[in-house]
């Protein structure tokens, strides 16, 4: 995930990057998702609609995924965001 560096003094900010154009499906609420129990692309379907529409964001959604649940943010990164 791309972090974007402020300041020295204040957490890194994310941008906020679309993944599922369809549906308006951020980044940030794929870890959303992951936080209240997603492990799955069709998690990930149930609850937010990823991949329901023409379907080409499913693989990315899912590298998505799977790296937030590998690496978690931080509480610092939550509070950013
Ligand atoms: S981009 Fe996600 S369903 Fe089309």
């Amino acid at each position: 995930m791309r972090t974007i560096l402020i300041s020295r003094t204040s957490p890194p900010l994310r941008a906020i990057m679309y993944i599922c154009l369809c549906n308006a499906i951020t980044d940030r609420q794929i870890a959303e998702a992951a936080e209240a129990g997603a492990r799955s692309r069709a998690d990930l379907a149930h609850q937010l609609g990823v991949g329901l529409g023409c379907g080409r964001c499913v693989s990315c959604a899912e590298a998505v995924l799977n790296e937030i649940v590998a690496d978690p943010p931080c509480p610092a990164e939550k509070l950013a965001a």
